[in-house]
C-alpha cells in the first residue's frame, strides 16, 4: 500500500500539473486497489507457487494495482512515457494490450513499475501494476469482467465473438475520437 500511494501520489502531481499548465487534463480519473491476501493465495495456488512470502514478493507483482483512465489513446502514451522518465522508478514489465489486444478483445496498456520504499530500518523495491486504459476500453473491461464473473464456463462460442465484436467497435471509435480531435486542435 504504501507503494501504491507513492505511484498514485505521482499520477496525482502529473493531473495536477495538466489542471494548472495545459488546455485539458488528459487523466479522467485514478483507481487503486489492494490484493486480498484471499485473493494472493488463490493466484499462487493457481500459479502452483508454495505459499511463502519470499515468494509472495518476488512472483506475484500485482498486490498494489493502479487504474488510470484517459480520454484518448495518445493520451496513455503520454502518460507512460512520463512515468519511464521518472529515474526513481524501475520499469519492470511492459505489456502493449492496446496494439496487440488479447485474443478476446480486451485492450489496456500495462506497466509494472517498483519503487523504493523506505521504513524504519530498511529500504525494499515495492512492484505496482499500472493499467491505463480510455474510457471506453474501460466500458468494455468492466462489464466484460462482470459477465465473466456471473457466468462459469456456460459461455458460448458466439456470445464470445460478440464480446469481441464490440471491443473491436471500440477500438474503432477510440481511434475516431483520437482523429477528430487531432482535426480540430489543428484548426485551432
Ligand atoms: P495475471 O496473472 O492475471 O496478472 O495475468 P498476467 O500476468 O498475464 O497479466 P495481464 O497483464 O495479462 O493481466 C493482468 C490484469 O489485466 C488482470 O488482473 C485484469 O485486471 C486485466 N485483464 C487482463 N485480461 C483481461 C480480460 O480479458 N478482461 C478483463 N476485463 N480484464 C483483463
Ligand atoms: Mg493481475
Amino acid at each position: 500500500s504504501c507503494a501504491m500511494r507513492e505511484i498514485c501520489t505521482k499520477l496525482e502531481n502529473l493531473s495536477q500539473e495538466f489542471e494548472l499548465k495545459q488546455a485539458r487534463n488528459p487523466i479522467q480519473h485514478i483507481d487503486h486497489r489492494l490484493k486480498k491476501p484471499e485473493s494472493i493465495r488463490n493466484k499462487m495456488l493457481q500459479k502452483n507457487l508454495p505459499l511463502e512470502y519470499e515468494v509472495m514478493r518476488d512472483e506475484i507483482t500485482d498486490i498494489g494495482g493502479i487504474r488510470v483512465i484517459c480520454s484518448y489513446i495518445n493520451d496513455i502514451y503520454a502518460i507512460s512515457n512520463m512515468l519511464k522518465q521518472q529515474d526513481d522508478l524501475l520499469i519492470v514489465r511492459e505489456k502493449d494490450y492496446i496494439s496487440n489486444p488479447k485474443k478476446n478483445g480486451y485492450r489496456s496498456y500495462h506497466l509494472i513499475v517498483a519503487i523504493p520504499i523506505f521504513l524504519s530500518s530498511d529500504k525494499q523495491i515495492i512492484p505496482v501494476e499500472i493499467q491505463m486504459r480510455t474510457m471506453a476500453m474501460d466500458f468494455w473491461a468492466s462489464l466484460e469482467h462482470q459477465l465473466r464473473y456471473k457466468s462459469t464456463a456456460s459461455v458460448s462460442d458466439s456470445t464470445r465473438m460478440r464480446l469481441t465484436n464490440i471491443a473491436e467497435d471500440i477500438f474503432n471509435a477510440d481511434m475516431e475520437m483520437q482523429q477528430i480531435y487531432e482535426e480540430i486542435i489543428a484548426m485551432e
